[in-house]
């Protein structure tokens, strides 16, 4: 279902503090929409929500971890309330990290599953009823082109956006007659403040070399929602990879290693520094 005009309409973004989540809200309420700003820190949000607000837009922080069912129904009941109901969720929060599966602790492991996977599930879970029940409403995944090819040094974060693939692609089919559009949206690198200093020495050089400015991505959902698209992924050349994987999974895994673990190596080395690991 195209998502062709967002005047009036109530669209509730979470990781709306930062980077693209940020950057869609501002885009939203540009075009209309009263927005709920999701995220962990306040201060933040009421300085995206002054933002809007200075441009003649509507929006409202809404301060809740997405990692906590309980703050979620909390969150959920005040976006249907402050923005008169949801017709548009983006379940854009979430977090990664590069380390091996060795050196990852479980309970950050634990941690990202939550944030990344069950906070979009919880909040779903709170607000699809009401799309439904009034037939129209659009669920927007912020997963990562990791949830559909993944890559080494992402177990955990690679695990919780298939998880959140498979979660989109399934629900996509139960509510597509009752209303309900589902979009899911892979990203590659991005650049944004997702990166610490630490993550971003382990990227990939191609990776590094290849990031693209969270303004690609928000056009890149908001065009997929005017156009009724399922899932897009962003910059497109990269879904090409999906195809080869499923006509040549050994080709694929040695182009992987080679242009991660592989080429981190041969960085690390030409830079003097040992490499430790697989
Ligand atoms: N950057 C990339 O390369 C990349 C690539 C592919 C996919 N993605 C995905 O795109 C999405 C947005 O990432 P970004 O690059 O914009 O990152 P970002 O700039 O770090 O923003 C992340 C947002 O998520 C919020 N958040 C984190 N944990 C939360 C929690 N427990 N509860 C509520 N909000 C939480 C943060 O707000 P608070 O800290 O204020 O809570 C922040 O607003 C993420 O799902 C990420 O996995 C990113």
């Amino acid at each position: 279902m195209k998502l062709t005009h967002l005047n009036g309409m109530g669209a509730l973004v979470t990781g709306a503090s930062s980077g693209v989540g940020r950057l869609l809200a501002l885009r939203l309420a540009a075009a209309g929409a009263r927005v709920g700003l999701v995220a962990r820190r306040r201060e933040v949000l009421e300085a995206v929500a002054n933002e809007i607000a200075e441009c003649g837009g509507e929006a409202h922080p809404i301060v809740c971890d997405v990692a906590d069912v309980k703050q979620v129904a909390t969150a959920a009941a005040e976006a249907q309330d402050v923005l008169g109901g949801v017709d548009l969720l983006v379940n854009n929060a979430g977090y990664g990290h590069h380390r091996t599966f060795l050196d990852w602790d479980v309970e950050d492991m634990e941690r990202m599953m939550r944030v990344n996977y069950l906070g979009a599930l919880y909040l779903t879970k709170a607000l699809l009823p009401a799309m439904v029940a009034r037939g129209r409403g659009w669920l927007v995944f912020m997963a990562s082109v990791a949830g559909r090819i993944a890559p080494p040094e992402e177990s955990a974060y690679a695990a919780s956006k298939f998880a959140l693939v498979g979660l989109a692609e399934s629900l996509s089919i139960e509510v597509e007659r009752r209303g309900v559009h589902v979009l899911t949206v892979c990203p590659g690198a991005i650049r944004t403040p997702f990166f610490g200093a630490a993550d971003l020495a382990r990227l990939p050089p191609v990776a590094r070399r290849q990031m693209i400015e969270p303004e690609v991505v928000v056009d890149a959902t908001l065009e997929a929602l005017a156009r009724g698209r399922r899932e897009v992924t962003v910059p497109r050349g990269i879904g090409l990879a999906y195809v080869v994987r499923a006509l040549a999974p050994g080709f694929t895994r040695r182009q992987v290693r080679r242009t991660t673990l592989d080429a981190l190596r041969g960085e690390h080395i030409r830079q003097g520094r040992d490499r430790t690991g697989p």
